[in-house]
């Protein structure tokens, strides 16, 4: 295969995407080009990852924005179609499992174009989360299926699909971690929030099921003020969504929270590398701080992806708030090694591949 399209829609699909560009440099036969479904939009969220992650400028931009789920998936649809139909791709490649992945995956589909699926396989067992939805649809129908932990391959050989098309290969999203290391390790976004390293936690929340019920929302952020230790702040970066369900009760919040808009890359990754621990209901944290060796609680009653919590740095708390300072005491970070293939490589490894399909 020499021509492909990746597509993204939404911020966790620009670190994975990044790993394939810069991975590009060492398959000159292959034109990369890329489809922004602006499913994500603002500078806060998607503008400024592209310049520090140094992504190209989209090929094509479907500038779709926010919408209820029928109304974004089926708006990606259209105008991929429309897209899609006028050029000659041999692959389509998406990422993870957001509104975007899922739409542009069937309109390749039943245009008869490859589809390859980054980030494949992940279950959290939950069909009330949009994303568990996307995943099963996107995998049912890809042609490669390119995994990032054992249990993705497991689930993917349960639900039927041949192994022949089925590869580990690693975390993309670990890659450009990788990269960036050096910049992330130093002290100088910490410093501009006042912060001292090891003496603060970070906490990221933007799950619906936390978040979009006002009242759960705020009776969580209480809980998780009480159940932290006392002399530590918790830094908030805020995603808009959780922003939005706020509202002027972000005034109300404990002092313990130090509120952040949403962060670009280095800073967030910083923020995160120079903290004590991190509380989050993210996918893409759960995997960085298995990487960096930072405990994290997940505040979800789930997880998609078991590789963080058997490696021993992902703890899945859900509602129990109440267990995070006995599994500080606990923790022991000589324990958590890092997972097979999370190596700063696995962009290569794709593109290998494609380029052998
Ligand atoms: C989406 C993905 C989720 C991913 C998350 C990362 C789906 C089903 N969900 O959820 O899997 O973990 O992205 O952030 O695809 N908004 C802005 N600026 C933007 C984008 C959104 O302000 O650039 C606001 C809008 O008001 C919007 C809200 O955030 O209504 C939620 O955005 P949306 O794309 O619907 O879902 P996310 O919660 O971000």
């Amino acid at each position: 295969m020499n021509k492909i399209l990746i597509c993204v829609g939404a911020r966790p699909n620009l670190m994975k995407a990044s790993s394939l560009f810069r991975a590009s440099k060492f398959f000159p036969k292959l034109q990369m080009d890329l489809l922004h479904t602006g499913q994500h939009y603002s500078t806060e969220m998607d503008r400024v990852f592209f310049d520090q992650l140094r992504i190209p400028q989209p090929n094509y931009q479907l500038n779709v924005g926010s919408g209820t789920h029928a109304v974004q998936t089926a708006d990606v649809m259209k105008k991929f179609e429309t897209v899609l139909a006028k050029r000659k791709y041999q692959l389509v490649v998406v990422i993870g499992d957001i509104n975007s992945t899922v739409a542009c995956s069937l309109v390749a589909k039943k245009l008869n174009i490859k589809v390859a699926h980054v980030e494949s396989g992940l279950r959290s067992f939950d069909m009330t989360m949009p994303e568990e939805i996307n995943r099963k649809i996107v995998d049912q129908i890809s042609d490669y299926l390119f995994t990032t932990e054992p249990s993705a391959n497991k689930n993917l050989l349960r639900e039927g699909v041949s192994k022949k098309q089925i590869f580990f290969v690693g975390n993309t999203m670990i890659d450009t971690l990788v990269q960036n290391l050096d910049r992330i390790r130093t002290k100088e976004f910490i410093r501009q929030h006042h912060l001292m390293a090891d003496n603060y936690a970070v906490l990221t929340l933007h799950r619906p099921t936390n978040v979009d019920d006002r009242i759960h929302l705020m009776k969580m952020l209480g809980s998780i003020a009480s159940n932290t230790p006392a002399d530590q702040k918790i830094v908030f970066p805020i995603h808009p969504r959780t922003r939005k369900m706020l509202g002027n009760r972000i005034h109300r919040l404990p002092k313990k929270f130090t509120i952040v808009a949403a962060q670009p890359y280095f800073s967030f990754m910083s923020l995160v590398y120079h903290s004590k621990y991190v509380l989050t209901d993210s996918g893409g944290i759960q995997e960085e701080t298995t990487f960096l060796k930072k405990p994290c609680f997940t505040l979800r009653e789930n997880t998609e992806r078991p590789i963080t919590i058997e490696i021993g740095s992902n703890f899945l708390i859900g509602k129990n708030l109440k267990s995070i300072r006995k599994k500080l005491r606990t923790f022991n970070v000589q324990k958590v090694k890092k997972p097979k293939f999370w190596d700063g490589r696995t962009g290569y490894r794709i593109l290998s591949l494609i380029s052998k399909f």
